[in-house]
């Protein structure tokens, strides 16, 4: 097989060992060839028949790829059907109430605390009971991503007052919701003993080596070791001892200034005026002026137990401090855990945490503070597609006193100053990231960076190769010896993506299949099968015309082939985001984020259907976000 990359070479002629060669010698190690595989291995055949070998289920591009898309509709393959679970307003199922939906935005704060929020982000199924391999009742656990304050009131930002912060930030955070099929139909448990919200308003506890430093402690919590709220959660992450991770992404849009800004403020992207939330007019905590501390204790990665409804949320200072994509698990050979990071800003870094011990695979509770020690990495992509894994530990290399930072919860709270220091290669927008069930090789969309190259900017790389970037790249690497502690990694750019037909050959892309652009989300099944997902900006679409590519998708790639199928169009406006399947392969639930968004902000609360009325059409008032329930006609194994 050989598959091209941006800069000429083909998977043969690549410096380091080929996908299938690494495959091989993981799977001889683990006495995983049996067979006719293991006959392909000694005769030195492609392996490409046998890289299933390891995985539970042969994954197969079996579908019917769908054409582009300008419908304001959910559309899937021929023999699949999708239907809408768990809009923005629905009830969460909490026992004490389910108040239901106004379509006229009427609900109060207190019942939005019950509802779903808005813009469903990342998502996870947990199987009941814990332990289980359940794929017909289970927790739904997921984000919501942010508010657009012109659909969630009736008359938006007028009348501003408390009540309308508080909705506000009821509407930020995380769902768990208790689901359940009987006869290929999925519906919302409720009431549920574990139905959930955490919102912009719980408290958390602050836990790792910044938990309680001078630089934590604000006037409400002088400890430095309390805080209430989770806030622009966009993906999430999973542990092997079934909890959630939630990742706080723009949390810096939140807060406004009327001081002066610190070095970290505008390292950050704290602003005097910030993006308009207008929370610090009833909650003085997001003026960053008069509370300049209170921003330090967001932008970390946030861990939960959705089984349990009365744990509090803790904030896992030990793996970094950013604009936190996802956080995404791996198990090292030796048994720690190894999480896998981006910081989805132009021009940030990716990063990986390895835990110091090693997990307890038989009871999960000795895990409750595996996250809490560890080392934090943040990495370097050479152009002779080597790369390494330069540790953030204080005292070593440029992270000294006498450079600036005090100790190890400095380090951590300036995560992107240390990254600076150290030299990491400055990304194209690191979002999603996806590890192969059986290989170990890393995937990670970097989404698009239209300031590459610019004036006073950082100019190309291989790993980041085009100027003026808007359509995105996945890049990926096999870490030395396959496993996911290692220091150094080889990688190589998976697909390169853009519009085929484009005038301009920089924008063309790769992509072998149907083309897409700007790839963010990103979710290996268990059958190999690496499922993609799309967040074109409206604002990108309207502006350079590609229609071309349709509203945004989600594919599904056959990474032997490097094939890529097309297998869901979205909405109007909509970023298609969060997949996850049961263990049985047989429902895959996926996420509609911002139907209808406003090519520029938020929508007109006069207007709210101006650009879609996703998902409840005519009937509706506004549209909503929404977690769809995709299954095959037939009951089959997804995508096959
Ligand atoms: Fe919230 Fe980076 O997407
Ligand atoms: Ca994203
Ligand atoms: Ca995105």
């Amino acid at each position: 097989m050989s598959h091209s990359y941006s800069d000429g070479r083909t998977l043969n002629d690549s410096p380091n060992a080929t996908f299938d060669q690494i495959l091989e010698t993981r799977l001889s190690r683990r006495g995983l060839l049996k067979g006719a595989a293991a006959l392909a291995v000694a005769g030195s055949l492609p392996l490409a028949g046998c890289a299933t070998a390891g995985l539970r289920r042969e994954g197969n591009l079996g579908f019917k790829g769908i054409s582009v898309s300008t419908a304001d509709a959910v559309r899937v393959p021929e023999g699949y059907s999708a239907n809408v679970l768990y809009a923005w307003g629905d009830p969460v199922g909490h026992p004490s109430a389910s108040p239901a939906f106004k379509q006229d935005a009427g609900n109060s704060a207190d019942e939005q605390a019950l509802q779903a929020g808005m813009h469903h982000d990342g998502i996870h199924y947990f199987a009941l009971p814990y332990g289980s391999e359940n794929s017909a009742n289970g927790l739904l656990v997921m984000n919501h991503e942010y508010s657009d304050d012109g659909l969630l009131h009736a008359d938006g930002f007028a009348n501003w007052n408390a009540d309308k912060v508080r909705k506000a930030q009821n509407a930020h955070g995380c769902s768990v919701v208790e689901v359940r099929e009987k006869g290929g139909k999925w519906e919302v448990v409720r009431p549920s003993p574990f139905a959930r919200r955490v919102t912009a308003r719980t408290p958390m506890r602050i836990a790792g080596p910044a938990a309680g430093s001078a630089d934590m402690k604000t006037a409400a919590d002088p400890a430095g070791m309390t805080v209430l709220g989770t806030f622009n959660n966009c993906a999430h992450g999973y542990t092997p001892w079934g909890t959630y991770l939630t990742c706080e992404e723009n949390w810096n849009s939140y807060f406004t200034n009327s001081g002066t800004l610190t070095a970290d403020h505008r390292r950050n992207g704290v602003s005097p005026k910030g993006r308009g939330y207008r929370w610090e007019e009833f909650d003085e905590r997001f003026d960053a002026g008069k509370h300049p501390n209170e921003s330090n204790r967001h932008g970390w990665v946030v861990e939960f137990d959705p089984y349990d409804p009365q744990s509090q949320p803790v904030k896992r200072t030990a793996l970094g401090r950013f604009s936190h994509e996802g956080a995404w698990t791996a198990a090292a050979n030796d048994g720690r855990l190894v999480v896998y990071m981006g910081d989805d800003r132009a021009f940030e870094y990716i990063y990986k945490f390895v835990s110091r011990d090693a997990w307890n695979r038989t009871d999960r509770n000795a895990n409750r503070n595996i996250l809490d020690h560890g080392t934090l990495y943040v990495a370097k992509f050479s152009d002779d597609a080597s790369g390494e894994w330069i540790p953030l530990i204080h005292g070593r290399g440029a992270l000294t006193k006498e450079a600036g930072f005090a100790d190890q919860a400095d380090v951590l709270i300036r995560t992107r100053a240390a990254g600076d220091a150290v030299g990491a290669t400055k990304m194209d927008r690191p979002e999603w990231i996806a590890v192969h069930p059986a290989t170990n090789e890393v995937y990670c969309t970097l989404t698009n960076n239209s300031g590459r190259g610019g004036k006073d900017r950082p100019g190309t790389d291989r790993a980041n190769p085009r100027v003026n970037n808007v359509f995105g790249q996945i890049i990926r690497w096999r870490e030395s010896g396959n496993d996911p502690a290692a220091l150094n990694f080889q990688w190589d750019l998976f697909a390169i993506a853009g519009d085929p037909q484009h005038p301009d050959a920089g924008r063309r892309g790769n992509i072998k299949g149907d083309a897409y652009g700007s790839p963010d989300g990103l979710w290996f099944d268990d059958g190999g099968l690496l499922w993609i997902q799309t967040d074109v900006s409206a604002s990108t679409i309207s502006k350079n015309h590609y229609e071309r590519l349709g509203n945004n998708q989600m594919l599904a790639a056959d990474i032997r082939s490097g094939e890529t199928r097309r297998f869901l169009t979205g909405p109007n406006g909509c970023e298609v985001t969060g997949v996850v399947m049961t263990p049985d392969a047989r429902t895959m639930f996926i996420n509609i984020q911002h139907p209808g968004e406003a090519p520029k902000g938020r929508n007109d609360p006069q207007n709210p259907k101006a650009h879609s009325s996703w998902p409840d059409g005519a009937a509706g008032g506004r549209p909503r976000s929404a977690t769809v329930v995709i299954r095959k006609n037939d009951g089959g194994v997804i995508g096959t």
